[in-house]
């Protein structure tokens, strides 16, 4: 029998290609092990976000390089952002590397394993028109939800970002072909589907012969995908603010399964540091949005992406973004330290307009602890309601299980006698909120 190991860096999309891959790996005879040991195939998905993650996967192509000299039949293969981005220098540079995959060639990964066992080393990167995409042979592990890819790739240019280099040019799914996979991961038995998409709500239905060609926009897909019968939750990520229209917003307020929690990037609070970035709207429209969308949903949580040290921030453009982060109350917030990504038009930012680390490393912490504060006070404010709660599984917390509100807030609740299985819905009352988290009880709080 031969095993395979994925390991995953990244974001969702990744996770989800990795299931693309265990799958199809699956399909052909092979099985999945948890023990690097016991693996005959290691497939590493590679994140480069960020430096520090795209400096991971090569101590850990590092680490398996030991494995493989000890057993020599083991084949290695190197998958996701990094592997697009390094391509041919990748294996070039690794003798130990049996294949690349790059992310618009994860549909391929059965004949590119095929391939490499008749002793070629593969190199399949780049973005072709024709992509296998066979969501019927996803190995799903999440317990509780089902995520459906409606848009590939990112067509916006950000100047921080590598991701449209790492994950090509916008290719959207058709309607009809996401439709089926939401109904496949009802019937699976997944009452928490999550649609993902770099700029998800910039989907559109693509022209004939993929798609219909109809005008559809991501409000009409959220109208359709919010009335497939047992759908009870219904999540999006990640919102690009530019691409939400009224429709959509619309959309979000019609339909109660649509959770009411939003992740809108907004990555800095200062309109000069927007233009730097090239995002295409300034924090006074990014204020509007905020407006109407808590206008049209009570109670809609919100989360964003933020940068801090981004080459030319002062202290007066950071001192925006804090303002900002007071001023919206978001629900949590993902700060990060600007990190310089290769092929990328902020590299070419002056090196005078450096932020030193050290500033950087205390803006970073400034918007934590700010951000802990009120995500304590939002949390405090939900003690002692009643929720829905999404079962997600095992608590860290010795004894408890642990769930997501409709919100996304995560409830750790103590087990009883009455069996929760992970994926189902249970009733909740919250106890006590922590900066993170809340602790809740079953009701009616037997236990
Ligand atoms: N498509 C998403 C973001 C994808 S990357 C969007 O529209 O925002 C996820 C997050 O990583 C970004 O929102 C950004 O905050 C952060 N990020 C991306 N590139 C980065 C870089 N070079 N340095 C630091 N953080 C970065
Ligand atoms: Fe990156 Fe901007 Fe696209 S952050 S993924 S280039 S929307």
């Amino acid at each position: 029998m031969e095993r395979f190991y994925i390991e995953t860096w990244g974001c969702q999309m990744n996770e989800l290609d990795s299931q693309r891959m265990a799958g199809q790996l699956m399909q052909q005879g092979l099985v999945p092990t948890r023990e690097l040991q016991q693996a005959d195939l290691i497939l590493l998905n590679s994140c480069s976000v960020r430096e520090k993650a795209a400096q991971k996967s090569y101590s850990r192509l590092g680490e398996y390089r030991l494995l493989k000299r000890q057993r020599a039949n083991l084949r290695i293969g190197f998958c996701g952002c990094v592997a697009q981005q390094e391509g041919e220098e990748a294996l070039r540079r690794n003798p130990d590397i049996d294949f690349v995959v790059g992310t618009g060639r994860v549909g391929e990964i059965d004949s590119v394993l095929r391939r490499s066992r008749r002793g070629e080393r593969v190199l399949a990167v780049g973005f072709p028109e024709e992509r296998p995409y066979d969501f019927e042979a996803i190995s799903r592990d999440s317990a509780h939800k089902g995520m459906v890819t409606i848009i590939e790739g990112c067509n916006k240019r950000c100047t921080f970002c590598v991701v449209p280099n790492t994950r090509g040019p916008e290719r959207c799914r058709p309607m009809a072909q996401i439709m089926s996979e939401i109904e496949h991961l009802v019937e699976y038995g997944f009452l928490e589907v999550e649609l993902l998409g770099q700029t998800v709500n910039h989907w559109c239905e693509p022209p004939p012969p993929l798609g219909s060609g109809q005008d559809l926009d991501f409000a009409d897909l959220l109208n359709a995908a919010a009335v497939v019968p047992g759908v009870k939750r219904l999540r999006f990520v990640t919102s690009y603010p530019r691409d939400f229209t009224d429709a959509m917003i619309a959309a979000v307020a019609r339909h109660d399964n649509i959770s009411p929690y939003l992740h809108l990037p907004v990555q800095s609070g200062s309109n000069r540091v927007l233009r730097r970035m090239g995002r295409g709207y300034t924090v006074e429209d990014y204020r509007r949005l905020v407006g109407r969308l808590r206008a049209a949903r009570e109670g809609l949580a919100l989360s964003t992406d933020l940068i801090v040290g981004f080459p030319g921030e002062t202290d007066e453009d950071f001192q925006a973004t804090l303002d900002l982060v007071e001023e919206v109350r978001f629900a949590s917030v993902f700060a990060f330290k600007y990190s310089p990504r290769p092929n990328t038009a902020a590299i070419r930012l002056p090196i005078a307009d450096e932020v030193p680390r050290e500033v950087a490393d205390e803006r970073l912490q400034r918007v934590f602890a700010a951000q802990s504060v009120i995500q304590r006070e939002l949390n405090e404010e939900l003690v002692g309601r009643q929720f829905d709660l999404l079962v997600t599984g095992w608590s860290r917390r010795p004894g408890h299980r642990s769930g997501r509100t409709d919100c996304h807030r995560i409830v750790h609740f103590p087990v009883c006698d009455e069996p929760v299985r992970a994926g189902t819905l249970i009733r909740i009352r919250t106890l006590e909120a922590y900066d993170h988290s809340l602790l809740g009880e079953m009701v009616p709080g037997r236990c």
